[in-house]
């Protein structure tokens, strides 16, 4: 009988936007055990300013980092953990350095690896967080990574091996939800919102552009869809719920139909594995099955990978099993120079 070594236990924490969050998970041989998972949003906080504040962030990141440490570690304190994963950017710098200050002092004080990741192969390790993901989990991997700052799409030809194939030239797809939502006078943050208005309108009231369909490179843009927002929207006097419904309807149908298109091509032309969705965008029902119907018409051999509802939005779960990936081969940071890289490109 071969006897399986014992777990990897890391603790995960991301700071790097408006979600404190913190996650202690066991990496098994064949198994993940996610001990804690805790995310405390700020968006209630930001809510009142239409968007993220950056100062205010990085101040609501204090006290919550310190109690939901607390809490992973339980009474176990430093015996909780054998390795620490912290989200070093890109993102906010005052708000990823709390998180990384918290990391480092654990760190110093524990004597245990620490790992700095970057926030986006956390996005891509969230669809790994589900077992049956993993159970078909074979590289080449095309990753779209769609958030509020981020619209990539990333080859992944093995752990911590990627390629960026395209990006957006401008707004992200998460910025077109949210820039358009306050256009229209909704709440941010704006993807959910627009997201439930949509289920109750017509995708065909509104005709909006799909702005770089037919360029032949795998990249995107999404301001010009915003200023046709704009212009669209502006010519409306006291617009009725049912034409607010059909605007948010064509809208994600719009950005819906750019995304799916743009990521079968790019998987037509890079013969990969599987497709993984992942980043805060990826929560829209629409674009998951979407994209989920026309990989299974067009690429059926192609495997679909969402990530699991749970690890969608800004987490530390994801970010704790990236970490693995990384300590696996026996890399880490020196918590004396771990520090925040704001602007850290994935490739
Ligand atoms: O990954 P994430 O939590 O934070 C960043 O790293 O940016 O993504 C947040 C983004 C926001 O732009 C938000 O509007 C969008 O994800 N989002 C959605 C939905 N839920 C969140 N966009 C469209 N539909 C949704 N259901
Ligand atoms: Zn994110």
């Amino acid at each position: 009988m071969t006897r399986s070594s014992a777990p990897l236990r890391v603790l995960g924490i991301e700071t790097s936007c408006d979600e404190t969050a913190v996650a202690l998970v066991a990496f098994h041989d064949q198994q993940i055990e996610v001990i804690h998972h805790f995310v405390s949003s700020q968006i209630p906080i930001h809510q009142k300013y239409g968007g993220v504040v950056p100062e205010v962030a990085a101040r609501s990141h204090v006290p919550e980092t310190v109690s939901l440490i607390t809490k992973a570690l339980g009474e176990t304190g430093m015996g909780a953990f054998d390795a620490i994963a912290v989200t070093s950017g890109p993102g906010l710098p005052t708000a990823l350095r709390v998180g990384i200050e918290a990391a480092r002092t654990i760190a110093y004080a524990s004597k245990k690896s620490i790992i700095g990741i970057n926030h986006l192969e956390g996005h891509i390790a969230s669809a790994w967080l589900n077992e049956e993901n993993r159970a078909h989990w074979k590289f080449p991997l095309l990753a779209l990574i769609v958030s509020g700052g981020h619209t990539e799409l990333v080859l992944m030809q093995n752990f911590g091996v990627y390629e960026l194939i395209g990006q957006t030239r401008d707004d992200a797809a998460g910025e077109a939800f949210d820039k358009s939502a306050k256009l229209l006078g909704l709440p941010y943050p704006g993807g959910p919102e627009i997201a439930k208005r949509a289920t109750k309108g017509n995708p065909n009231a509104f005709s909006l552009p799909r702005p770089m369909l037919d360029d032949p490179t795998f990249d995107f843009s999404f301001s010009g869809l915003k200023t046709a927002v704009r212009l669209a929207w502006q010519e409306r006097q006291n617009p009725s719920e049912t034409e607010l419904n059909d605007f948010c309807a064509s809208l994600e149908q719009a950005i819906v139909d750019i995304l799916v298109q743009k990521t079968l091509r790019a998987a037509h032309a890079y013969h990969v594995h599987g497709i993984l969705l992942v980043g805060g965008v990826s929560a829209n029902e629409h674009l998951r099955r979407e994209l989920g119907e026309q990989i299974r018409q067009e690429l059926p051999e192609t495997y679909f990978f969402p990530s699991d509802k749970a690890y969608i939005t800004d987490n530390a779960a994801m970010i704790a099993a990236a970490g693995y990936w990384h300590l696996k081969k026996n890399e880490q940071t020196d918590w004396k120079t771990l520090d925040a890289k704001p602007d850290w490109n994935l490739v």
